[in-house]
């Protein structure tokens, strides 16, 4: 992800606007190319435009203005009339690969981008643009569908991987117990006790994610360090350890919630434990661009989440009784890490 701010135009610019105006043209194109596995067909490979179009059942004139919109975008390189995959494409677009996106861009198309469509109504009212987080959570919505399930939890997956591998170089040596609250399916739980052996941890989230978190912690090689606790965790008791993780989780939800959340991980907490809380944060008057459009999807997907600076978090921890520290960054280029400490 950049996180770096669009260069505003030295001059008026109309080509500016363009870009930002054929954005939608653009993620059409990156999708169907996607959905149709172009990148993993071509993988390590190259093909003549006739060959590729007859192989993905495309017609021509359309599929050659395809192909090179592509290139364009740079996620296919032209060499000598054969077109191949770029770097870009080969490490993130092919199916099957570690950071493969694809389950991200489903989730997105399935679950934000229809949010999105009422952007002008949630910045005039603040309500959520997506039905079902006004009639609950919008988690047990989605987990009706098993493949949105599986894409949401491939996506959660390839952002929570670089954080977990940064999270798990921290000492762990004062602790041995850790809890995930709302760990999904238990991938940054696995390569904590993976990279600390003498942790244990459980990951707790709503029931529904059982199976997924069998079935994700079989694929990894098995442990027993890991086990899944299924709750709600605004209605039930969280579980007992040394630290209790919040990732991705408080900005989901409203600041009142975000309290409640952080009071009833301060009951949780063992005495000389501490909370992790990451999310990406938006501070000061240049935030991350990628921090800042996370938040307006949070503002049109959640009941009252939005991204929020380090130092409201700081105050969130203090006002349940923890003591904030900010270890910053969190592995991904938005994300930044506070820890709540509590004193023995
Ligand atoms: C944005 S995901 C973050 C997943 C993971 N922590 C990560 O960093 O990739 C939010 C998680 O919160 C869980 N969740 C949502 N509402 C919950 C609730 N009421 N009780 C427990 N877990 C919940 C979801 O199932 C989902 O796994």
């Amino acid at each position: 992800m950049n996180s770096a701010h669009p260069e505003p135009p030295a001059d008026p610019d109309l080509g500016a606007i363009m870009a930002i105006a054929t954005g939608h043209w653009q993620t059409k194109i990156l999708v169907t190319a996607v959905e149709a596995d172009l990148f993993t067909n071509l993988s390590g490979s190259s093909a003549t435009i006739p060959e590729l179009s007859e192989r993905l059942g495309y017609r021509m004139p359309g599929a050659k203005g395809f192909f090179l919109a592509l290139v364009g975008l740079g996620l296919l390189e032209s060499h000598d009339g054969r077109l191949r995959n770029s770097a870009t494409a080969e490490q993130f677009l092919v199916r099957g690969r570690p950071q493969y996106i694809g389950g991200y861009l489903q989730f997105c198309a399935r679950e934000l981008n229809p949010a999105w469509d009422g952007l002008a109504v949630a910045l005039r009212t603040g309500q959520p643009q997506n039905r079902a987080a006004i009639e609950g959570n919008p988690y047990d919505s989605l987990y009706r569908d098993e493949a949105a399930t599986e894409a949401f939890l491939d996506s959660m997956d390839m952002f929570n991987t670089p954080i977990g591998l940064h999270v798990s170089s921290l000492d762990w040596s004062p602790y041995s117990s850790v809890v995930d609250v709302g760990g999904a399916r238990g991938n940054l739980a696995h390569t904590l006790v993976t990279r600390n052996p003498h942790l244990t941890a459980i990951v707790f989230d709503l029931p529904q994610l059982e199976s997924a978190f069998t079935r994700h912690m079989a694929a990894l090689g098995g442990t027993d360090a890991v086990s899944f606790v299924g709750g709600d965790f605004f209605t039930d008791p969280l579980p007992e350890a040394d630290v209790l993780i919040f990732g991705h989780i408080l900005h989901n939800w409203s600041e009142e919630h975000r309290i409640k959340l952080l009071q009833n991980a301060y009951q949780a907490v063992r005495p000389g434990g501490a909370v992790l809380v990451y999310d990406p944060m938006v501070d000061g008057a240049n935030p991350p661009f990628n921090a800042v459009l996370a938040s307006l999807s949070m503002l049109v997907w959640s009941a009252g989440g939005s991204e929020y600076s380090v130092e409201e978090c700081h105050g969130w921890l203090t006002k349940v009784g923890f003591r904030p520290e900010t270890v910053a960054p969190a592995g991904m280029p938005d994300d930044v890490l506070v820890i709540g400490h509590k004193d023995r």
